[in-house]
């Protein structure tokens, strides 16, 4: 095995041992507003969206994970079978490896050849060269890429990159790669100024990827013989990157954090065209429950549509809601800035 693929399964048992479900985060301090006469009914509920020019069963999906290494493979073979039989979205780990280790592309692969027709969607990291990225977007039959943009992990890991000048690659990989191009965080939130100088240079689709969730700084700390535990608190709140997100116009997908069908609601009011879960499925994976819980999230979903007045994904975001003080405070100056 190599480090790079080690690294890739030090991850995946770092994010197990990292996972806290009932943690408390910025959705928590998100209130919906409820029609008590909904005029509704569970049964007219249609959680269909399209994405990509594929028609999709539920507007939440499974988010960037892994690839690269032998348990990677057997976790995206497993992903693309329940993506496959759901008919939702899933999101690849990071396919950059593939640029020192071609032999790790089946790790990938897998799950495209477990969901031929499905919408699987390839990434990678914003400095791989733009010539290989559209060869491995055609060579993983990708509907779309994510490139992520992980700073804060990267200043966190000792073997991470310290040269975090990516646009003008960035403008290059829009170039050659000919599928729609998704710009993410990896869980410490994309903010107001980086989309806005994104969208200027032609980029259309972002994913919040806020913080709440699971946390790379905690993550690459306890890997780190240095203790910088201080970064951990670095990131930006996922309701408060969504709300970043909607004043750009852009179309936009909130990820980070959300354990639930409630918070997949709240990313859809919040103006998300789209729902991301990453180390919640995992989690769920890992227990054996993931195939029956997506059907179940599927169901629940459609009883908070009905619950809050809503026949449609489209209309989620016509729903009312508040913000607890602390959240609102922060948004306000945030605001004012
Ligand atoms: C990730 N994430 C991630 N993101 C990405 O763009 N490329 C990647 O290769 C990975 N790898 C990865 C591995 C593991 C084990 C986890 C748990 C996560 C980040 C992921 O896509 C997401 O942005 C964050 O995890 C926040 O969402 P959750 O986990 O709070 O739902």
């Amino acid at each position: 095995m190599s480090l790079r693929s080690d690294r890739k399964e030090e991850h995946l048992a770092l994010a197990q041992m990292f996972f806290h479900n009932h943690q408390k985060n910025s959705l928590d301090q998100m209130q919906l507003l409820r029609p008590a006469l909904p005029e509704t009914s569970v049964a007219k509920v249609d959680l269909r969206v399209k994405m990509f020019n594929k028609t999709l069963a539920a507007p939440f999906f499974i988010n960037a994970m892994t690839g690269g290494s032998a348990k990677s493979k057997k976790i995206n073979q497993e992903l693309g079978k329940i993506a496959a039989r759901e008919n939702i979205a899933l999101a690849l780990g990071s396919a950059s490896i593939l640029v020192k280790e071609p032999e790790q592309f089946d790790s990938f692969y897998v799950a495209r050849a477990a969901n031929p027709d499905g919408v699987v969607i390839a990434n990678l990291n914003p400095a791989t060269p733009a010539s290989v990225a559209a060869k491995i977007v055609n060579e993983l039959e990708a509907d779309a890429l994510q490139i992520h943009l992980n700073v804060l992990q990267e200043i966190a890991m000792p073997e991470g990159d310290r040269d975090f000048y990516w646009l003008d690659n960035l403008m290059e990989i829009r170039q050659k790669v000919d599928k729609p191009i998704i710009i993410k965080e990896v869980g410490a939130g994309l903010d107001y100024g980086s989309i806005l100088r994104l969208k200027k240079a032609g980029f259309t689709w972002f994913d919040v990827a806020g913080a709440g969730g699971t946390n790379f700084a905690e993550i690459e700390n306890s890997r780190n013989p240095e203790d910088q535990s201080y970064l951990e608190e670095i990131g930006l709140p996922t309701v408060l990157a969504a709300k970043m997100a909607k004043l750009t116009n852009t179309n936009f997908i909130v990820s980070g954090g959300v354990r639930n069908p409630l918070d997949v609601f709240k990313g859809l009011v919040l103006g998300g065209k789209y729902v991301g879960i990453s180390n919640g499925f995992l989690q769920l994976l890992e227990e054996g429950k993931l195939a029956t819980a997506i059907p179940q999230w599927k169901e629940e979903l459609r009883r908070l549509y009905a619950l809050f007045g809503v026949e449609k994904t489209a209309e989620c975001q016509n729903c009312g809601y508040y913000l607890d003080l602390p959240l609102l405070a922060a948004w306000q100056q945030i605001e004012q800035e």
